[in-house]
C-alpha cells in the first residue's frame, strides 16, 4: 500500500488508474472503517482511503484539537483490509490558501438535525468532500449509515453538481451491547461506556413502537429525551424522519428513520436505526 501526502504524489500514483472506489476519512479507524473498505473492493478498482482532520467541519470549542492523529496505526489497519492508496495531506496542503469558496446546503438541511447544533458542520464537510473528490476522481465513494444526515448531504452534493460518482453506503457497525462504533467512543471513560449503549436502545424501542402502529412521532421522540435526560445525558436531539426525505414522515413515507445526538460528558454520540413502515421487525 502506497501512502502519498501531496495532491502531485496522489495525481502521479493514480496515472492511468480508472473506476476507483474512495474512501474519505479523518482516520482514528476502526472496524466499521474496516467494512466500507470490504465494501469498496468489491467494486473491482483499486481502493483508495484519505485521512484527514478537517478544520472547516469543526465549530469553535469542539474536538479538532483532541480528535486523535494515529496515521501509523490507521494505515496497518487500511493495507491489512486490502486499501492500495493513502492519501494523508497535511493542513496547508489541502487548504493552501483561505477556503474562501465553500459549499453551502441549503439551510433546510444544514441547519436541520446535527446542523442546528453545529452551524457551519455540513458546509464544511460538503467542501472538503467537493476537494477530495476533485483530487482523487473517483467512481465510487463509500461512507458510513452511522452519519445518516452527512449521507444524505454527500448524495445531494453528488446529484445537485451533477458529479460522476456512485454513492455506496455502508451499514453502521455495532458493538455486542450496541453502541456504534465511532472514533469518538475513545472519549468515553468506563463508565460512560457502559451507559452509552443507551441512545441506540431508545432509538430502537422508537421503532418497536412505530412498527408495533404507534404513529405519534413527536411523542416518541420526547419520551426518549426524557428517559436520556433523566440518566444523565444531555441531548441535542431525537427525531424521527423520512428516511428517504430526511423530512417530518408523511403516512406514506415508506421507510423511516430515528436520529439521535446526545452528550455523555463531554463526548457528543449520535445514532440512528432506520425501519420500515407497517413492516414488523
Ligand atoms: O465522516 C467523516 O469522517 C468526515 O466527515 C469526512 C466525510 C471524511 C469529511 O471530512
Amino acid at each position: 500500500m502506497q501512502v502519498v501526502h501531496t495532491a502531485a504524489e496522489l495525481r502521479a500514483a493514480l496515472a492511468g488508474q480508472t473506476g476507483t472506489a474512495f474512501m474519505p476519512t479523518m482516520g482514528n479507524l476502526h472496524a466499521g472503517h474496516v467494512s466500507l473498505i470490504e465494501l469498496a473492493k468489491r467494486h473491482g478498482g483499486p481502493v483508495v482511503a484519505s485521512i484527514f482532520v478537517n478544520p472547516l467541519q469543526f465549530g469553535a470549542g469542539e474536538d479538532f484539537e483532541r480528535y486523535p492523529r494515529t496515521l501509523q496505526a490507521d494505515c496497518e489497519k487500511l493495507a491489512a483490509a486490502g486499501c492500495e492508496l493513502v492519501f494523508a495531506p497535511d493542513l496547508a496542503e489541502l487548504y493552501p490558501v483561505p477556503q474562501t469558496f465553500t459549499v453551502q446546503p441549503p439551510g433546510s438541511l444544514a441547519n436541520d438535525l446535527c446542523g442546528a447544533f453545529r452551524p457551519g458542520h455540513f458546509s464544511g464537510v460538503a467542501t472538503v468532500v467537493l476537494k477530495l473528490f476533485n483530487l482523487v476522481q473517483p467512481r465510487v465513494a463509500v461512507f458510513g449509515k452511522k452519519d445518516f444526515q452527512q449521507l444524505f448531504v454527500i448524495r445531494e452534493l453528488v446529484r445537485q453538481f451533477n458529479l460522476p460518482i456512485e454513492i455506496v453506503a455502508g451499514a453502521t457497525l455495532r458493538d455486542a451491547d450496541g453502541l456504534a462504533l465511532s472514533s469518538r467512543n475513545a472519549y468515553l471513560g468506563d463508565s460512560e461506556r457502559i451507559q452509552a449503549a443507551q441512545l441506540q436502545r431508545e432509538l430502537a424501542a422508537i421503532v418497536a413502537s412505530v412498527q408495533a402502529g404507534e404513529r405519534d412521532f413527536e411523542a416518541l421522540a420526547a419520551s426518549a429525551v426524557r428517559r436520556l435526560k433523566m440518566a444523565g445525558w444531555r441531548v441535542d436531539y431525537v427525531a424521527l424522519r423520512d428516511a428517504e426525505t430526511l423530512q417530518v414522515p408523511t403516512p406514506a413515507s415508506p421507510q423511516l428513520v430515528a436520529l439521535g445526538a446526545a452528550w455523555l460528558g463531554n463526548t457528543r454520540l449520535i445514532d440512528n436505526i432506520e425501519a420500515a413502515l407497517g413492516n414488523p421487525a
